[in-house]
């Protein structure tokens, strides 16, 4: 999603904005652009249609050279991906601005302003904006004012970066719903959409609060909020380290980051299991007392993070009293819920940036819930910084577009929790012990798995010329069939659908054909017999079926039964180990359909607008 990197500084700048840019197109994107002022003082913008790599190339056929200047990574969203709509936009050469966001008022500003005779180069609700600063800068006295004006008359989500020739020295930025950071260095301040783009430069940072206004020069950083008061907001040392994005063996990071998983899953564990209970391992005030109030979990995320709260809402009712519910950000956050004691409001995430979910915690702390927890896998994020309590998955940064390390270390965060839930509450079942056992034998059966790569692989090949699946799963292995479509819909854009087995008689069924593979996962859980029922609808009605089964559960390879077996393991760690299969599918079926593995069309990996 859109990523902003500016600064000003006492050397050229060009290349520390290369650099965050570069360091920021994990996010995904389809166009890149800079701006500097050089030195006479004239706004110097190049932009390009693609990767930062052509950006690149421009500025080595026409060099740009400049210490103040800002940049961007798009992902369009108003107007298609082209150099026209690319950022930054400029009014009249006079200013310019990046922004990441939505204006959702911007088609009666551009009326407006096209009345006001502004003319419009670009179909994008970014340009809107730098035109609207022009306009206020007529009656405001410096570019700090004009900026502060002109977003009282926008509508939606902004991080914003602005520079104009009338001050030099100064740099400009905003936000409100969208993330902005600003790095602090010697001589010389940045602005970025998260730590990553800035890291080469500094590891001090400020993270800008929704309303902030920063005027930034190269010896200073100061800070105001809507009414103009000015604020003291903390400056933070990050331990975050650089994205390892050496590929070692490994064609993509969507396979490098499956391959990881055992030792993802082990770091998530490392430290937080006794011989036969969970140790604490919730960041936050008063947890323990937190954890005994709890009436009922309430789970948000989406996309992967949302597949993960489902599976955990299955383990908390079986092994807890406590009841859960789980719902995708985008709907909770519109949606009247009368309000209840004892809430404990869960949020998953793998950036800790998605702006749903940002806004679903909002309205939950408003909603005066019992606490808050985030899941989270970037210790710095917005999420946790939002949240009362957190608990970090340890998978090492997730580069590859779909989660896939992530989601894994999010189960076992989330098996933790219901653990610690347990545990807090006088657990008389002994599920807590049973927990501790099987998350121990959790890595090495992953490792076990991971074997069956080569076998996947040939299965792989039935796929890459159809146009639809299905994925069918019972019970907390649903979830784990709805992540499986997703993933291969993601990488491989082929349709795919999930559902719960049981159903499939209620409408599904008339879609099998020999057309139409039936992916199922069959572990030996308590619902086998109800599954093997349903499959064999399928297959009495001519469905090519590909299994993932138990090689207890009896099913044998046929005519139109492909079945890969897999080992025997504890139903509560089930869903877990049964996710890499799908996930290793889909990467070959990606791979054999030739597809951007990594950074699949229209997707971003950090989904930063609503
Ligand atoms: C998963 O493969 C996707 N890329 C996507 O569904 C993702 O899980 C979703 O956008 C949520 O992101 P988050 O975990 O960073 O909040």
């Amino acid at each position: 999603m859109c990523g902003i990197v500016g600064a000003i500084a006492q050397r050229p700048v060009v290349e520390i904005l290369l650099e965050g840019l570069r360091r920021l197109e994990y996010r995904g994107y389809d166009s890149a652009g800079v701006a500097v002022l050089d030195a006479n003082n004239t706004i110097q913008r190049t932009r390009a249609l693609g990767r930062v790599a052509a950006l690149e190339e421009k500025l080595q056929q026409q060099p740009a050279r400049g210490m103040v200047g800002i940049s961007h990574t798009r992902w369009a969203t108003h107007g298609e991906p082209s150099e026209r709509n690319a950022h930054p936009h400029l009014s009249s050469n006079h200013i310019a601005i990046v922004h990441n966001g939505i204006i959702e008022n911007y088609e009666e500003l551009r009326e407006a302003l096209i009345s006001k005779g502004y003319h419009f180069e670009s179909e994008t609700d970014t340009e809107v904006v730098a035109h609207l600063i022009e306009e206020t800068l007529k009656t405001e006295s410096s570019l700090f004012d004009a900026v502060k004006a002109a977003t009282k008359q926008l509508r939606g989500a902004y991080a914003l970066g602005v520079i104009s020739p009338d001050e030099p020295d100064t740099l400009i930025a905003t936000r409100k719903g969208s993330p902005l950071i600003v790095g602090l260095g010697l001589g010389e301040n940045f602005i970025g959409s998260d730590v990553q783009a800035m890291l080469p430069v500094t590891n001090r940072f400020i993270y800008l609060e929704n309303g902030d206004f920063v005027k930034l020069s190269r010896h200073s950083v100061e800070i105001f909020d809507t009414e103009g008061k000015k604020l003291d907001r903390p400056i933070k040392e990050s331990k975050a380290c650089s994205l390892d994005s050496d590929l070692g063996e490994f064609r993509h990071y969507m396979m490098k980051e499956i391959h990881e998983q055992p030792q993802s899953v082990q770091n998530t564990l490392e430290g937080r299991l006794g011989r036969d209970t969970i140790k604490q391992c919730i960041e936050g005030e008063n947890v323990l007392e937190t954890l005994q109030q709890v009436k009922e979990v309430q789970i948000i995320a989406c996309g992967t993070s949302y597949h993960a709260g489902l599976i955990a809402r299955y383990w908390l009712e079986s092994m807890t009293d406590i009841s859960c519910s789980v719902e995708v950000a985008s709907e909770y956050r519109y949606r009247r819920q009368p309000q209840r004691d004892g809430v404990l409001f869960v949020t998953i995430s793998q950036s800790g940036e998605t702006a749903d979910t940002l806004a679903a915690l909002e309205k939950a702390k408003s909603n005066k819930c019992l606490a808050t927890l985030t899941i989270c896998n970037v210790a710095e994020s917005s999420l946790i910084r939002e949240s009362d309590l957190s608990l970090m998955t340890v998978a090492g940064a997730e580069i590859g577009v779909a989660s896939t390390k992530a989601f894994t270390t999010q189960l076992v965060c989330l098996q933790l929790l219901v653990g610690l839930l347990a545990q807090a509450n006088g657990d008389s079942l002994g599920v807590v012990a049973n927990i501790v056992t099987n998350l121990k034998k959790l890595p090495v059966l992953l490792e076990s798995v991971l074997d069956k790569d080569a076998e996947i692989e040939i299965l792989a090949e039935h796929f890459a010329e159809k146009n639809h699946a299905l994925f069918l799963g019972r019970g907390d292995q649903y979830p784990v069939a709805m992540e499986g479509a997703l993933k291969l819909k993601e990488i491989s854009y082929i349709h795919a659908e999930a559902y719960p087995a049981g159903e499939l008689k209620h409408g599904p069924l008339a879609l099998v054909d020999n057309e139409m593979p039936i992916v199922a996962v069959a572990p030996n859980t308590t619902l086998i017999e109800k599954l093997k029922s349903n499959l064999e609808e399928v297959r009495s009605r001519g469905g090519e079926l590909y299994l993932f089964a138990d090689k207890k559960v009896g099913i044998s390879q046929k005519d139109n039964i492909h079945v890969v077996e897999m080992e025997d393991v504890p139903e509560t760690i089930a869903p877990i180990i049964y996710t890499i299969p799908l996930q290793l599918l889909s990467y070959y079926v990606a791979v054999l359909k030739g597809t951007d593995v990594d950074k699949p069309r229209n997707l971003a990996k950090s989904v930063t607008v609503e």
